[in-house]
C-alpha cells in the first residue's frame, strides 16, 4: 500500500474545510482538490462546464454527480497528487463516494482517513457572511477572524478579494438543507468502513488545525 495522506474533509458549508485543506496540503506535500474551487474557476472562465455548473451553484444545489466524478477522476491523475491528496468538498453524495472507491481501486489506492468537521449553524452563518476569497489564488480570509492586512487585497498574492455570490443568506440556507439531506449520510458510509474521525470545528483556525493533525498523526507525508 502506498504511503501519503489520502484524506477526505467532510463538513457543512463554512465548516473550514478549505482553510484546513490548504494547511494540510503544505504539511503532507499533497494536492488539494476542491471541487468548489474548480467549478468557480470554470464559471469565471465561462467554459461549457462553468456554464452548466453556474445554474446549480447560484441556487445552492449540487452539480450532477457524473460531471463532478469525471472532473475528480481526471484531477487525481495529475502529478502533484501522486504523493497524496486532500479532497475538500468531494464526495458529497453516496453515489460520488461509491465512484471514488472505484476510481481509487483502479489506481490501486484507497482512502486512509475521512475527517468530519462539526460546526453549529450559528457559527456557520457568522463565518460565511464574513468570508472573502482571492480571485487570483483562492486564498481565504474573514473580515473579523482572519482579515487581510489591507482591505480587499490578498496578503499572499495581492489579488482582489471578493464575496462569493452563494454566501448570500437565502442561498446559504439552501446549501445547509442540501448538506443535511445529501451529504450528511456520508458520515455513516465512512463510519461503517472505519475511516471516519469526528473533529470539533469550533475554535480558532490554529486550534482546529491541531485537532486535525492529531487525527492524522500516524499518516506519513
Ligand atoms: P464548495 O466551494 O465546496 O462550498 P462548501 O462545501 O459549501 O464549503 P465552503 O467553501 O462554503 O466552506 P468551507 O468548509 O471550505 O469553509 P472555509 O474554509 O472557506 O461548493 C460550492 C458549490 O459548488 C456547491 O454548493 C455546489 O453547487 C458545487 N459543488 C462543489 N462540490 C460539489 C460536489 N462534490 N458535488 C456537487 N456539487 C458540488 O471557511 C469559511 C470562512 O470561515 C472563511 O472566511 C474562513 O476564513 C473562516 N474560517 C475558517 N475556519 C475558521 C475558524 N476556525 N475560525 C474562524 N473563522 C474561520
Amino acid at each position: 500500500m502506498a504511503t501519503g495522506a489520502r484524506v477526505v474533509l467532510l463538513g457543512p458549508p463554512g465548516a473550514g474545510k478549505g482553510t484546513q485543506a490548504k494547511l494540510l496540503q503544505e504539511k503532507f506535500a499533497a494536492c488539494q482538490i476542491s471541487t468548489g474551487d474548480i467549478l468557480r474557476k470554470a464559471v469565471a472562465e465561462q467554459t461549457p462546464l462553468g456554464k452548466e455548473a453556474a445554474q446549480y451553484i447560484d441556487r445552492g444545489a449540487l452539480v450532477p454527480d457524473d460531471v463532478i466524478v469525471e472532473l475528480v477522476a481526471g484531477r487525481l491523475k495529475d502529478k502533484d497528487c501522486a504523493p497524496g491528496f486532500i479532497l475538500d468538498g468531494f464526495p458529497r453524495t453516496i453515489p460520488q463516494a461509491e465512484s471514488l472507491d472505484r476510481i481509487l481501486q483502479r489506481m490501486t489506492l484507497s482512502l486512509n482517513r475521512v475527517l468530519s468537521m462539526q460546526v453549529p449553524r450559528s457559527v456557520i452563518i457568522e463565518r460565511l457572511s464574513g468570508r472573502r476569497s482571492c480571485k487570483n489564488c483562492g486564498g481565504l480570509f474573514h473580515v473579523i477572524f482572519s482579515p487581510p492586512a489591507k482591505e480587499g487585497v490578498c496578503d499572499r498574492c495581492g489579488g482582489e478579494l471578493y464575496q462569493r455570490q452563494d454566501d448570500e443568506e437565502d442561498t446559504v440556507a439552501n446549501r445547509l438543507d442540501v448538506y443535511e439531506k445529501q451529504t450528511a449520510p456520508l458520515a455513516n458510509y465512512y463510519r461503517e468502513r472505519n475511516l471516519l474521525r469526528e473533529i470539533d470545528g469550533v475554535g480558532t483556525v490554529d486550534e482546529i488545525r491541531a485537532r486535525v493533525i492529531e487525527a492524522l498523526g500516524d499518516l506519513v507525508a
